[in-house]
């Protein structure tokens, strides 16, 4: 599908990757752009119009799939992450939030659209993954849990909705220079280099996006992960337990 032209909705517009969604897609002619906040007095970008919208609301998200009625390309941007493991954290919390937003609330966004884009012809939903859908760290274990969750739904709903046109793109990245990352001292991928190159995929009609160069070797390392994947994970984490014991 075309950008140009196209009424798009990113969710998270407010800060971070959605914000250079945002921007992109209104740099490449967007006819309407809806960013979608909790807080929309946060949407300061030029050319997007702000729209209250917390994923995790059922009513809410039915109620702005009904207003904005037209989207063509739907965002799954939104998501969080609270550095969680699944033995060491207090309690359930992190893991259930991670699988609330990120996994339920982009399946409720999927759900509610999905009748809005086959009006619009079929058109697009794109869902920001993460390189931990591929495998499990530590670090952020409850998160890739959800990351996972998040992928195959991704797969799933392209398959349910393949009938109507709908292009359902997978994006998947390790860190990106955002707030999320902020405290990662490993190279991180610019959002503005992660916007266009998921823009130009949408263009191609590509169901895939592999941001970064790690992303891809973890791609192509999956039939043999546990030679290629886990031990080093395994030895960073085993420092790190002994750094704090
Ligand atoms: N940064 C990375 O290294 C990285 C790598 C791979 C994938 N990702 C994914 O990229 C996406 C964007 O993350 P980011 O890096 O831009 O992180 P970020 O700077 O922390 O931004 C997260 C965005 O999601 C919004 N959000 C969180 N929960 C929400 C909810 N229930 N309803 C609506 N909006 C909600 C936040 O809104 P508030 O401002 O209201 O909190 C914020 O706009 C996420 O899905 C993330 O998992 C990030």
């Amino acid at each position: 599908m075309q950008i140009s032209g196209s009424v798009a909705l990113v969710t998270g517009a407010n800060r971070g990757l959605g914000r250079a969604y945002a921007r992109e897609l209104v740099r490449r002619g967007a006819a309407r752009v809806y960013g979608a906040a909790r807080q929309p007095a946060q949407v300061s970008e030029p050319g997007v119009t702000p729209v209250a919208l917390d994923i995790t609301d059922p009513e809410r998200v039915a109620r702005v799939a009904a207003e904005c009625a037209g989207v063509s390309l739907v965002m799954n941007n939104a998501g969080v992450m609270k550095a969680s493991t699944f033995i060491g954290a207090p309690d359930l919390d992190a893991a259930r939030a991670e699988m609330e937003t990120n996994y339920f609330g982009t399946l409720r966004m999927c759900r509610a659209f999905a009748p809005v884009l086959a009006a619009s012809g079929g058109g697009a939903i794109v869902n920001m993954l993460s390189i931990t859908s591929f495998y499990t760290n530590p670090f952020n274990a409850s998160y890739g849990a959800s990351k996972a969750a998040e992928w195959s739904l991704t797969n799933g709903v392209r398959l349910e909705l393949h009938h109507q046109g709908t292009l359902v793109v997978a994006v998947h990245a390790g860190f990106i220079d955002t707030d999320m990352a902020a405290l990662v001292q490993a190279p991180k991928i610019s959002p503005e280099s992660v916007a266009r190159q998921v823009f130009d995929a949408v263009e191609a009609g590509q169901v895939e996006v592999l941001a970064d160069e790690r992303t891809r070797t973890v791609k192509a390392s999956l039939s043999r992960d546990h030679e290629l994947i886990y031990p080093p994970v395994q030895e960073f984490w085993d420092e790190a337990v002994k750094g704090t014991s």
